[in-house]
C-alpha cells in the first residue's frame, strides 16, 4: 500500500467534510454532516479504521495524519454550530418581537359580561333563599293541561285566549304541546311532586307570539308559590313588600294591590307599585305615579286538586313576575328587544361583572 494513497484520500475526505459544514444551514443539517463523519459509521471513522491495517511505523504517520484531520472537523463543527446557533437566535428575536405601542389587554375576568336578565334572575334568586325560598325549574316545551288545564283554564275557556300560544303539531294523541306561555305551570309540577310545606320561586323562559318595545316572543317570568296550612293574603303582601324593598335597593316601597282576574288564583290581584317618573328617570319609594309590577292572589281550590293536594287542608298563594320587565325598571333600560340582539357594545354597558355575586350582605349590585 502507498503512503501517499490514504493521506491524499484523508485529504479529500476532510476537503469534501469542511465543504459540506460550511454549507450547513440548520443546526439539523449539521448534525447530519457530524454523523457521516464522527459517526460510528463515518468517513472518518473508516479512515482510521484503516490503520489497524499498516506496520507500526505506516500507523504512527499515518495515525497522526488522520487524528489530525479529526480534530481539524471536531474544531470545524463546533464554530460552525456557534455560527448557526447565534443565527437562529437573532431570527427568533426578529420574529418575536412586541409591539411596547399595543394597548395592554385586560384580564379574561374583566372582559366577559353577564346578561343583566341571568344577573337580575341571580338577584331574585339571591332574596327569595334568603326568605326560605327554593328554586324550581320546569320545561319551555309544555303540555296544554299543565299549562291550560291544571291551571283551571278548561278547554274552550276564553282566558286560554289571553295567551298568543305557539302551539305544536297535535301529536298522535290529538293533544297539541306549546311553548309555554307563563312559569305557573311549574306551580302544578312542583306540587305534584312534592308534600306541603312549599316555598319555591320558578324562573324561566316564557313565550308569546307579540313583539313590540316592551313584548319580546320569548320573554322571562319568575313564579312564586307558597303552599301550607295557614298562608294568607297578609303574608303573601309581606313577602312582595320585602323583595320589592330589597330588589330596588330602598327603604320603603308603598304597593297598591287591584283586584283582577286569573283563573288559577281566587281572589286575583295585580301590583303596582309607587314611583315617581322625572326627566325619564323613574324612582321608588315616592313620587305620585304607579307601576304594575306582578300579578298574584290565593291558589285556586281546583289548581290544588288538579295537582294532587286537597283544599280542605291545604292553602297558599302564587304570583307571577317578569323578569325583563322589572330588569327594564331598575336598570334603566328603555327597549326590550336590545335584550335579545347579542350586541357586545350593549353587553359591555349594561352587562355584570361575573364575579360580583348578588347578596343581601355585600349589597345586590355589588
Ligand atoms: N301566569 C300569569 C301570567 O303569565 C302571572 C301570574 C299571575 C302568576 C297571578 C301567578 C299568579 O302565579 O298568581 O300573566
Amino acid at each position: 500500500m502507498s503512503n501517499d494513497l490514504p493521506m491524499s484520500n484523508a485529504t479529500a475526505i476532510e476537503q469534501q467534510i469542511l465543504a459540506e459544514i460550511a454549507a450547513a444551514a440548520t443546526a439539523e443539517g449539521l448534525e447530519t454532516v457530524r454523523v457521516a463523519a464522527l459517526g460510528k459509521k463515518g468517513s472518518v471513522s473508516a479512515l482510521l479504521a484503516t490503520l489497524g491495517k499498516l506496520s507500526p511505523e505506516e500507523r504512527k504517520t499515518q495515525g497522526a495524519l488522520i487524528n489530525a484531520v479529526k480534530e481539524r472537523v471536531t474544531s470545524a463543527l463546533t464554530d460552525r454550530r456557534a455560527v448557526l446557533g447565534e443565527a437562529a437566535l437573532l431570527a427568533r428575536l426578529a420574529a418575536e418581537t412586541a409591539d411596547v405601542t399595543l394597548p395592554v389587554r385586560g384580564a379574561a375576568i374583566n372582559a366577559g359580561r353577564l346578561h343583566p336578565i341571568s344577573q337580575v334572575t341571580d338577584e331574585i334568586t339571591a332574596i327569595f333563599a334568603d326568605m326560605g325560598f327554593s328554586v324550581a325549574e320546569g320545561p319551555d316545551i309544555e303540555t296544554d293541561f299543565l299549562n291550560f288545564t291544571a291551571l283551571n283554564f278548561p278547554p274552550g275557556h276564553p282566558a286560554r285566549e289571553m295567551h298568543d300560544t305557539f302551539f305544536f303539531q297535535p301529536g298522535p294523541d290529538g293533544t297539541r304541546k306549546l311553548l309555554r306561555t307563563h312559569t305557573s305551570p311549574v306551580q302544578v309540577r312542583t306540587m305534584l311532586a312534592g308534600k306541603p310545606p312549599i316555598r319555591v320561586i320558578c324562573p324561566g323562559r316564557t313565550y308569546r307570539c307579540d313583539s313590540d318595545q316592551t313584548h319580546t316572543p320569548m320573554f322571562h317570568q319568575v313564579e312564586g308559590l307558597v303552599i301550607d296550612d295557614r298562608a294568607n293574603l297578609a303574608n303573601l303582601k309581606w313577602v312582595l313588600q320585602e323583595f320589592c324593598k330589597a330588589f330596588f335597593e330602598v327603604d320603603d316601597v308603598t304597593m297598591r294591590f287591584r283586584p283582577s282576574f286569573f283563573p288559577f288564583t281566587e281572589p286575583s290581584m295585580e301590583v303596582d307599585i309607587q314611583c315617581s317618573r322625572k326627566n325619564g328617570e323613574i324612582r321608588f319609594g315616592q313620587g305620585t305615579d304607579w307601576l304594575e309590577i306582578l300579578g298574584c292572589g290565593m291558589v285556586h281550590p281546583n289548581v290544588l286538586r288538579h295537582s294532587g293536594i286537597d283544599p280542605d287542608i291545604y292553602q297558599g298563594f302564587a304570583w307571577g313576575m317578569g323578569i325583563d320587565r322589572i330588569a327594564m325598571l331598575k336598570y334603566g333600560m328603555p327597549d326590550l328587544r336590545a335584550f335579545f340582539d347579542a350586541d357586545v357594545r350593549w353587553l359591555d354597558h349594561y352587562g355584570f361583572r361575573p364575579l360580583d355575586l348578588p347578596s343581601l350582605l355585600g349589597g345586590l349590585t355589588g
